[in-house]
């Protein structure tokens, strides 16, 4: 059974919740106590109602999921769900709780669920995770899906030869799960962040898909020579870059303005920084019909394509797609060939 996503782990904009009243401030928030241990013994059922009533007290997003997870992964699964009724209301032991008050007061300090267990789940990988290295979000996953139905239509994804590029890749994520589904493909990511590169790397290790690929560390903005020294022409470039435009970085929930690297997620006065990076590297990176596949903010596919067609001759913009609540979050684009033109793009124009 696979953890389902916390809505305090999206990359949300001007989402702040106010929580009831009386409760800590997102300011006052770490003064927020712990309740006291318990004198007695108590269930795994009543560990999670017991920090559940005390998270929604104290303004904690998602309190229930937020107990239930903790006290899961401290009983080794992943969901409440799995776990059989007798586990469940069975006495936990002194230890135990002891953990259970341990990683749920750091998860009254709003440190996300996904750092607190250490891990979480992507697509069919369990990652692990590490403060400040990006927690990946749902829609990446669709991101990954839509990269993995576009090749099965060209070409019968499974046995053709691809190569991939990621910029930008945290805790390997996107990278790792195009390995998990594609078993030719070769892939290089890298990242500006030494720690999502020690991240990717050890993920890469545990999943045991290290062999196809290469994880470097460099910054695509600093370093354009380093980028295209790494990789010969791929087929595929994919990023979810940091793309928040900088005033909506003031209205994160404390979740992600506190824990994560703000280098992953802010993209500059219109968010578009590292983002135009990428596209005016892609041409010199990609082969010919090789793609590029970014997750974008939804004011973005307009912006990005008219900046494309004025500025990056080799590129043509092919389409945006809609994520699964309808919103226009994804960007293709495509190397511009003699034969293709850059008049050949399909699908849902801006
Ligand atoms: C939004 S996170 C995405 C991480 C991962 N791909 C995922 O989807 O979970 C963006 C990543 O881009 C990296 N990044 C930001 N600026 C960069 C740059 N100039 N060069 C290379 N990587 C960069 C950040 O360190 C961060 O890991």
């Amino acid at each position: 059974m696979w953890r389902r996503s916390l809505r305090a782990a999206r990359r949300c904009l001007g989402c702040r919740s106010p929580g009831p009243q009386g409760m800590c401030s997102s300011h006052a928030v770490r003064t927020c106590s712990a309740p006291a241990l318990p004198a007695g013994r108590i269930t795994a059922l009543q560990a999670v109602e017991l920090w559940r009533r005390h998270f929604e007290e104290r303004g904690v997003t998602e309190p229930h999921l937020s107990s239930q997870y903790i006290v899961a992964h401290l009983l080794r699964a992943k969901t409440i769900q799995s776990l059989d009724q007798e586990r469940l209301t069975e006495f936990l032991s002194r230890e135990e709780t002891e953990q259970v008050w341990k990683l749920c007061t750091r998860r009254l300090s709003r440190m996300p669920v996904q750092y607190v267990i250490e891990e979480w789940d992507f697509r069919e990988l369990t990652l692990k995770m590490r403060p400040p290295v990006f927690i990946p979000r749902p829609e990446t996953e669709e991101l990954v899906e839509l990269v993995l139905a576009d090749l099965q239509r060209k070409s019968g994804a499974a046995d053709a030869q691809h190569t991939c590029l990621e910029v930008g890749c945290g805790s390997g994520a996107i990278s790792l799960s195009l390995l998990k589904s594609l078993p030719q493909l070769k892939a290089v990511a890298l990242d500006q962040s030494q720690a999502a590169v020690d991240l990717t790397t050890e993920n890469a290790l545990r999943l045991r898909l290290q062999d196809r690929l290469q994880i470097h560390h460099v910054d695509v903005m600093t370093d354009p020579e380093a980028v295209l020294s790494l990789c010969g022409p791929v087929s595929l470039l994919v990023s979810n870059p940091p793309y928040l435009f900088s005033e909506d970085m003031a209205s994160l929930e404390p979740e992600v303005s506190r824990f994560e690297d703000h280098a992953a997620l802010d993209g500059g006065e219109d968010g578009l920084n590292v983002i135009k990076h990428i596209l005016t590297l892609a041409p010199q990176i990609l082969s010919d019909h090789g793609r590029v596949y970014m997750e974008v903010d939804p004011r973005h596919p307009p912006l990005i394509r008219r900046w494309v067609e004025v500025n990056v001759e080799e590129l043509q913009y092919v389409e945006t797609r809609l994520d699964i609540t309808g919103r226009p979050r994804f960007c293709i684009l495509q190397k511009a060939t003699a034969e293709t033109g850059p008049q050949a793009g399909s699908g849902l124009r801006n």
